[in-house]
């Protein structure tokens, strides 16, 4: 089987290209990557050279470079990870989320046509849900939610999850959706709260929390999610959602403090700075489908996924400060100076 696997020097990406090498080692990968601020070949270093690994650096947005793509390599499953990802980023300049998340999906799924792709899988955010209150703890969000996202960045994913089912009803293209919840573990850009906290507190930094530190978000360990794509491309029903999380809620404030826990810091880094405008409060996933249709299950617990990414931050400085030595400088700053 080959697998085009857009986004895959990101941080999701990057993991589950790993992750099919490992578990699938008879397929052939192709990964697609822009390479914009969020993709890092450095990410891919345990399987470039790999035989049935190839990289193309290309936007999924140019659909000259798409069929071309789809011209040379024929591939039976598409999986789409590329997207820009940051709900921050998205008030400040929204257009991009939509060129590429909205009209770049869509000239994936042109291509897939074009070519008679087996399998459009579109990895999804639970974030198009938009928020439940923090005082219901037994409301969660199931495939049947409606849409109601609240960013840019979730109004661009929902967007481009509308037209994957439109174009599944339409042209009868085979599509699968995955909806999950906030993932963690190595790879992360440093702009994500997890690697954020990680990487400043370890030089002393204060620790910017939004608000009261009160939202809630439904983290899951990013192998898990990785496991969760594969089944779904794989076997999952054709035109079906599935939600994916691990039941693991956490207020973000207490995730910081497991952060400064481990790595043996004191509280008072943290500093509380001025809201993200439209927070969502919280999100929480029933997963319940995937798991009576296909039988996945999360395999790794909160305590120990948090450990072995602390962990894998410690022993990979190298990966994150080079990216803090760049451009990174400038967007903290803007982000950041005046909250
Ligand atoms: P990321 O920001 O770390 O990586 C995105 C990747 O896409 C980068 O390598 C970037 O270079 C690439 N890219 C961006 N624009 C591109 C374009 N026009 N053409 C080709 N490549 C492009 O993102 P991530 O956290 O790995 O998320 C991957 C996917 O998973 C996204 O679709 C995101 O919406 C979804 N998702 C993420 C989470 C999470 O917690 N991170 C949770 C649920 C769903
Ligand atoms: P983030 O990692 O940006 O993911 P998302 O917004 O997609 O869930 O943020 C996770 C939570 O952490 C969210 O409630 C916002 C909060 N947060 C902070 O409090 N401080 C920060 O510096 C960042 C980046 C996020």
């Amino acid at each position: 089987m080959k697998i085009l696997v857009t986004g895959g020097a990101g941080f999701i990406g990057a993991n589950f290209c790993a992750y099919e090498l490992k578990t699938h080692p008879e397929d052939t990968l192709i990964c697609l990557d822009a390479l914009t601020y969020a993709g890092n070949l450095a990410s891919l270093m345990g399987v470039i050279g790999a035989p049935n690994f190839r990289f193309e650096r290309g936007d999924i947005a140019d659909r000259t470079c798409v069929n071309s793509l789809f011209e040379r390599e024929r591939p039976d499953i598409v999986v789409n990870f590329a997207a820009e990802t940051h709900v921050d980023r998205s008030v400040t300049d929204p257009e991009v989320f939509l060129r590429t998340n909205i009209l770049g999906t869509q000239a994936l799924m042109d291509a897939c046509r074009a070519y008679g792709v087996g399998r459009f899988h579109q990895v999804g955010t639970d974030e198009v849900y938009g928020d439940l209150p923090l005082d219901r703890p037994d409301l969660f969000f199931t495939e049947e939610t409606p849409l109601h996202a609240s960013s840019p960045y979730s109004a661009s994913k929902a967007g481009a999850d509308l037209l994957v089912l439109a174009y599944a009803r339409t042209f009868r293209l085979p599509v699968s959706i995955t909806r999950c919840s906030n993932n963690y573990g190595p790879y992360q850009f440093p702009e994500k709260l997890i690697p954020l906290m990680i990487s400043r507190a370890l030089s002393d930094q204060s620790l910017p929390v939004y608000g009261k530190g009160e939202n809630v978000r439904d983290w899951l360990y990013v192998e898990d999610h990785c496991a969760a794509i594969d089944l779904v491309m794989r076997k999952g029903r054709e035109g079906e959602v599935y939600n994916v999380g691990g039941h693991n809620e956490r207020a973000n404030l207490e995730v910081v403090r497991t952060i400064l826990r481990e790595l043996d810091k004191p509280e008072s880094l943290i500093t509380y700075v001025t809201d993200r405008p439209g927070h969502d409060r919280r999100y929480a996933i029933d997963p319940g489908k995937i798991h009576k249709e296909l039988g996945w299950l999360p395999t790794t617990a909160f305590d120990d996924g948090i450990r072995a990414t602390v962990r894998w931050y410690l022993e990979n400085r190298t990966w994150w400060e080079a990216i803090l030595a760049g451009e990174y400088q400038n967007y903290y700053l803007r982000m950041y100076a005046n909250r």
